[in-house]
């Protein structure tokens, strides 16, 4: 009895220090940065390389075989006694002005689910995946990284640019990976599934008291961009009513963004970038160029409300004397996760103490694009305060550790499952 205690006792501090470990190495790998003083890791920028030094550098004492795919996916694998693969991932890259834990985190939750694993195999490999692009910022398209698993990384796309003219495909070839290789980054046919950790970025699982969530299904998005062209002139001399402002015009159209995602329940707008030609103070701004970011859990409804939009944008173009053009640089429909998944990470949290609370996830995911091909599924941590996409984002100790505990659960009962083991074949 006595020593069942002090074996319970020196498990809750091995996985209390292991959670420490999380968030030092999360805090660690924000340093890795484009930008002096904050965190920024777009898509195959020279810091992206550092990151993947240091998690090669941790991942490969645990004999974890560490390769970067054609797209700079980190892809790690520890074998098991058999051949199929569970791949557990999150993305490596970071909006402007980051937190230190939005997809790092998941990347390195897999990681100490291996170190907890002691070297103990599991009847399925694990496949590590840090993915090199989720959030869209470099080239204006999230989920560079995981379409390149499910091929879908076509022509259009290869040949997108960034704000310097570089297309995605330079981009590629000047990180010294080789574009051709693409189709060799697909999952590999013995996959039996993926899970992905992630912190909530948003206020729900706190409001309700819960360290951890299990998504149920992640919420479509469009992302658009749109340019108002109107005349530039002068800014002092030119009378009000002889104005082409493209400037007047995207601002009374944000307003109708605003207005149109109010009126819909569940829906959300945003424009949240603006570039206003030649964008001096004493000129009329001859362009405003600005993005568009519209998600709701229905895929018919946000097709509407972007629709609606377009039709508003092209009005008031239309009443002010300008153009208007459009784009859509990503429609990604609604997901829904894995069933069977989901009522193991239920049955995981459980076992934990905590209450297993179903969600949805109004942030994309990588977990959205792998869904088209393996089942997925994802668990979700408490996200202090809310916060997100910014520097003040944070996790718990306590909840790091409680997502630890549940992974490893997670991997004992899937282990156990001949539901889940049904593909497998020895390796
Ligand atoms: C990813 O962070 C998103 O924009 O949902
Ligand atoms: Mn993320
Ligand atoms: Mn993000």
């Amino acid at each position: 009895m006595a020593s069942k205690q002090s074996d319970l006792v020196q498990r809750n501090r091995a996985q209390s220090k292991r959670a420490q470990e999380v968030i030092a190495r999360c805090q660690q790998l924000a340093l890795f940065s484009e930008d002096e003083l904050t965190t920024r890791r777009t898509f195959l920028s020279p810091p992206m390389q550092q990151c993947h030094r240091q998690l090669t550098r941790w991942m490969e004492p645990l004999g974890v075989q560490v390769r970067l795919d054609a797209v700079g996916n980190v892809r790690g694998f520890y074998p098991g006694t058999y051949s199929p693969r569970l791949i557990v991932g999150s993305h490596l890259d970071t909006i402007p002005d980051a937190g230190a834990y939005d997809g790092v985190l998941g990347v390195l939750l897999a990681l100490t689910l291996l170190e907890a694993l002691e070297g103990r195999k599991l009847p399925f490999g694990i496949e590590i995946v840090g993915f090199s692009e989720e959030e869209g910022v470099r080239f204006q398209t999230p989920f560079i990284g995981s379409r390149a698993l499910v091929g879908r990384l076509d022509n259009e796309l290869l040949n997108r640019e960034d704000k310097n003219g570089i297309t995605l495909c330079q981009a590629i070839q000047q990180f010294g990976l080789d574009p051709n290789q693409i189709p060799c980054a697909a999952l590999s046919n013995d996959t039996l599934g993926y899970i992905e950790f992630h912190i909530e970025q948003g206020p729900i699982l706190e409001e309700l008291g819960y360290a951890l969530g299990i998504v149920e299904a992640i919420v479509g998005q469009s992302r658009l961009e749109f340019t108002f062209t109107g005349r530039a002139n002068h800014g002092g001399t030119t009378p009000m009513h002889l104005r082409h402002d493209a400037m007047a015009a995207a601002a009374q159209w944000i307003t109708e963004v605003e207005r149109a995602a109010i009126a819909v329940p569940g829906a959300v707008g945003t424009v949240g970038t603006l570039e206003a030609k030649p964008g001096v103070s004493n000129v009329i701004a001859g362009e405003v160029h600005l993005t568009l970011d519209v998600r709701h859990r229905s895929d018919e409804i946000r097709s509407q409300i972007v629709a609606q939009l377009i039709r508003k944008a092209e009005e008031i173009s239309e009443h002010r004397r300008l153009r208007v053009r459009h784009s859509v640089l990503l429609s990604q429909q609604a997901v829904p996760m894995n069933g069977f998944l989901i009522d193991e990470i239920q049955l995981a949290i459980e076992k934990t103490g905590c209450v297993p609370h179903r969600m949805l996830s109004g942030a994309g995911h990588d977990a959205m694009i792998l869904a088209e091909k393996v089942p997925a599924a994802m668990v979700f941590l408490r996200t202090p305060g809310g916060v997100s996409h910014h520097p003040a984002e944070s996790v718990t100790e306590g909840d790091v550790e409680k997502a630890i505990e549940c992974g490893l659960h997670l991997l004992d009962q899937l282990a156990a499952s001949p539901v889940f083991l049904k593909r497998m074949v020895r390796a």
